[in-house]
Order: structure tokens, then sequence, then C-alpha cells
């Protein structure tokens, strides 16, 4: 039976540095409230209008590609996880490929926000098990920093987010003692509204309770896109943050014990825990509830904010860049987020 393993990975952020103190240009917060609430010195934002999406996928995705000692032309499929794409459609990941003059070989696009990197390691993971294909390129990316809401009425979102990318080659391999032992992933659609952007989207509960059939043709006519959007702030990301943290603190504990029990492990033989980088008290109260050590987890969020489908790759990479990450170390992955999804993988590196 063949088995995935990372053959290569590569991350990238954005040059430009915003320290909490910078948002106070634009909303009433402050460093000791972020710090505080969430563990957050700083977060890139992304040029804008020379970076996407795409093109930061691009740069982390080049990196991968020589660190696996492959080239793009070798590449025989693209999985991209985003929440932020470049277009409302097409998705990135054929702009990915365009960027990177490949082969017409397959691109999909994964949607599952914080845990999208983990669901499209998964998908990735049947294909290569499956023998389908032999070289696979799986992307997080995001570039959140154009779509928050910068003033006061959108500070509990908008001061956790940055942007940035990862990316990982996966390729087939027959040895046992190295790879993705199993990945595991869960959804819960029940409170789909407490962590979501609404628009533009075809639901058509825009004017909340008023009654459709009193809409007039020019409210129907706009009802995808209208300047009453824009002016109630209804483009930007909605979170109810208290509820979606007690759904974390339970989901993230339970996904990585389920891919622990599948192997037969224990949470101490975890060399290292990368949780996605929701909020760094949602990582340390996860490390406790686990009974794990400090040089178990890796977090980063303190530099990076949280950058959602990014977030584990560039963990996982900059940890193995520090040399964090060795060979044969039991590494787990583990994200919640907007859904609710929630997915863990396991595996030997
Ligand atoms: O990766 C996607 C998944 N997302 C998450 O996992 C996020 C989970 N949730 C969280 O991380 C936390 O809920 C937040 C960090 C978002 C918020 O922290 P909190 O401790 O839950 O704060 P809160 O929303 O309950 O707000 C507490 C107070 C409020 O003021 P009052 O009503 O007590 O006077 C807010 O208006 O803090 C205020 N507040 C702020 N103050 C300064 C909210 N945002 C800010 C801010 N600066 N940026």
């Amino acid at each position: 039976m063949l088995r995935s393993k990372i053959a290569g990975i590569g991350m990238y952020v954005p040059e430009h540095v915003v320290t909490n103190n910078d948002l106070l240009k634009y909303m009433e917060t402050s460093d000791e409230w972020i710090q505080e609430r969430t563990g957050i010195k700083e977060r890139r934002y992304a040029h804008r209008t020379e970076e996407t999406t795409t093109t930061m996928g691009v740069e982390a995705a080049k990196i991968a590609i020589q660190r696996a000692n492959t080239t793009a032309d070798e590449i025989d499929f693209i999985v991209f996880a985003t929440l932020s794409p470049d277009y409302y459609f097409p998705g990135c990941g054929v702009l990915l490929q365009r960027a990177l003059h490949m082969k017409e070989i397959g691109a999909l696009d994964v949607r599952n926000q914080c845990s999208g990197f983990v669901y499209a390691l998964s998908v990735a993971d049947q294909f290569i098990k499956t023998g389908m294909y032999k070289n696979i390129l799986v992307v997080g990316a995001e570039k959140h920093s154009f779509g928050l809401d910068l003033t006061t009425r959108g500070r509990n979102v908008s001061v956790i987010f940055g942007d940035g990318a990862g990316a990982v080659v996966l390729q087939p391999t027959e040895n046992i003692e190295q790879g993705i032992l199993s990945t595991h992933l869960h959804s819960d659609g029940n409170s789909a509204e407490i962590l979501a952007m609404y628009n533009p989207g075809t639901h058509a509960n825009h004017w909340g309770d008023k009654n459709y059939a009193s809409f007039d043709d020019a409210e129907i006519a706009n009802m995808f896109m209208s300047k009453k959007m824009i002016d109630n702030a209804e483009l930007f990301p909605f979170m109810d943050g208290p509820s979606v943290f007690k759904k974390a603190i339970v989901k993230f504990p339970e996904v990585i014990m389920e891919a622990l029990n599948k192997n037969g492990y224990q949470t101490t033989d975890i060399t290292t825990l990368i949780p996605h980088q929701a909020n760094l008290r949602i990582a340390q109260f996860v490390q406790q509830k686990l009974g794990l050590r400090d040089d178990q987890v890796y977090n980063n969020i303190q530099h990076y904010g949280n950058t959602t489908a990014a977030s584990v790759p560039i963990a996982l990479c900059e940890a193995w860049e520090k040399g964090k990450i060795k060979k044969g170390d039991l590494v787990c992955l583990a994200a919640f987020g907007s859904g609710f999804t929630w997915a863990s993988a396991l595996l030997k590196w």
C-alpha cells in the first residue's frame, strides 16, 4: 500500500509588517488588548495591488516544488485552499496553474476556511494512495487584508487576521516508516452563520425579517450586491468570537485524540503538534488539556496573526526550517474554524 509523504514544503509572507500599534491608525484598540486576548504582536499585509492570494501561493509553491526536487512541469494535480480567492470564480487553482505554466492538469479549490489546508492535504493523500497522481501540489493561501473592516466596528474580527501562504508537494512512498498515517475530517453546519461572510451570496435573507414578496424590482435586482450591504458592513466577515472559542477548545483535542487513537499513539508520542493558528489562547488551552510540553507545540501566531488556510502550512514550514521537525518525527496537524469544520492529520516526517 502506497503512502503519501511531504517531499517539499515552502512558505511566503508579505514584507509589510503591521504591528498592533499600527492598527491604532484605523480603530480603537490597544496592543495590550490584542496580545492578552490573542497572543498576536504583528501580522503581515500583502501589497494592495501587486500581491494576491494566488501570487502568494505561487511563491510558496515554487519553494515547495524546488525542495521536492521536482519541477512545475512534473506536478500532476493542484489542490488550493483559500477563503479569500482573487475572483469569486474561477478559483485560485487555475490561476496558479497558469502562473507556473503547468501542464493541463486538474486543479481543485477547497473552501473549508481554517481547516482548508488539512482538508486539501487529505484529498491529495487519497489520490496518491490510489496511485492516480504522483506529484500533488497542495496550497493554503489568504489575502485577508483586502476584506477586513478596519474601523472600530470590525475590530473584534480584523485584528486577528493576516496574509500569507504555505505549500507542500505530496509524493508516494513505499516506506511504511514515513508519510501521512491518517487524516480525519468533520463538520457541523448548525453554526454556519456564527463565523461567516454572507455576501455576496445567493441567499435571500439580506433584508432580515422583511417579507420577500414585498420587495420592489430595484431591491430584487440588487440582491446580490447593494449599497446597503456596503453601508451596513455586510461585505465583511462576521464572527461571534466567544462561541467559536468555546467550540474550538472542545473540537481541537477531540480530533487530535482521534488521530492518535487511530494509529495507536499517545499524546507523549507527539514530537510536534501544529495547531491552526487561530488564537494563542486556544492553542495554549489545547496544550494544557492534552498535557503537552511547550516543546511539543509549535505556535507562530505572534508574528503572522491568523492566516486561515495558510496558517498550518506556514507553521509547519517554519518549524521544519528551524530544525524542530526531523526525519522520523511524529507530527500532528489540527485545525478548526468556520463551518464549523475541523480536521487533523497525523504523519511521520
Ligand atoms: O480561525 C477562525 C476561528 N476563529 C477563532 O478561533 C476565534 C475564536 N475567538 C477568539 O479568538 C476571541 O473570541 C476573540 C479574540 C475574537 C475576542 O476575544 P474575547 O475575549 O472573546 O472578546 P469579546 O468579543 O467577548 O469582547 C470583549 C470586549 C468587548 O467590549 P465590552 O462589550 O466588554 O465592553 C469588545 O467590544 O472587548 C471589546 N473588543 C475589543 N477591544 C479592543 C473586541 N475587539 C476589540 C479590540 N480591541 N480589537
